[in-house]
């Protein structure tokens, strides 16, 4: 049996309103199992991408397939995102209840579990991700490395089969992108990782996409690698030869 891939996107084209470049420009795109990074300039469409990825932004043209099904309307698409976990690029834009635990259980209590299973779900999925003892914690005073590692976790308590990652690095510090780093790496998901930290990807991917005047393409000979070096013009695609 051949499986089908998680998301298949089909001659994608976005353009905001008032605006004449397309974002997108019949972008085609296909996502199973792997981890990919994307990269790309700053405003070429990256995080625009997601968000049609999610239903957030209806595209102009093109269709969208999840698990071999068109989504074609809000309905389809809220199925889609009990599936699709989405970490946006700032914590504050995925919080919004006043306790960690109550943000943490908002997702699991949407998919129908009753309060005592959404509250054991949400106090596991702290408990992986080394935030046990955060349940009473007061959401808008945590520090921004626990608003993201928080963050994470509420989408996390829903299992989605595949994650959406928007910068998720921005703003860490060195230990904190370090515990994320860990983290990702045992995550059993598919993973989509928008990010400009090419050591942070070399870790977490294997696979790397650039996007960049409306189309995407897949690094076929770039290989993922670790250095230590400074990049100017570290949002650019780059081949090291040594
Ligand atoms: N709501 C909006 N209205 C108009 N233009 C937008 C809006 N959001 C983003 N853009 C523009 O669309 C382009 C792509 O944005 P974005 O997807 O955020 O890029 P990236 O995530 O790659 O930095 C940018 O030029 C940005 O200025
Ligand atoms: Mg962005």
């Amino acid at each position: 049996m051949v499986t089908k891939p998680c998301i298949q996107l089909s001659s994608i084209s976005y353009r905001y309103a008032l605006t004449s470049v397309p974002v997108l420009h019949n972008l085609d795109l296909e996502v199973s199992d792997e981890r990919i990074g994307l990269i790309g300039p700053n405003g070429s469409g990256k995080t625009t991408l997601f968000q049609i990825m999610v239903g957030l932004l209806p595209p102009e043209s093109g269709r969208l397939f999840f698990e071999g099904q068109e989504m074609r309307c809000e309905k389809d698409f809220r199925l889609l995102r009990r599936q699709v976990g989405f970490l946006f690029q700032s914590a504050d834009d995925q919080l919004f209840s006043p306790t960690v635990l109550e943000d943490v259980a908002f997702g699991p209590l949407n998919l129908g579990l009753s309060p005592e299973e959404a509250r054991d779900r949400a106090v596991g999925t702290l408990k992986e991700l080394g935030l046990a003892g955060f349940e009473e914690r007061i959401t808008h005073r945590l520090s921004g490395g626990e608003k993201k590692l928080v963050a994470l976790a509420t989408i996390l308590s829903m299992k989605p089969r595949l994650l959406l990652l928007d910068e998720p690095t921005n703003n860490l510090d060195p230990a904190t992108r370090d515990r994320l780093t860990d983290i990702l790496q045992g995550l059993p998901q598919a993973q989509i990782i928008i990010s400009h930290d090419w050591d942070f990807l070399a870790r977490t991917t294997s696979h790397l996409y650039t996007l960049e005047h409306g189309h995407i393409h897949r690094c076929e000979h770039d290989h993922i690698h670790s250095h230590q070096h400074i990049h100017r013009y570290g949002d650019h695609p780059h081949q090291h030869n040594d």
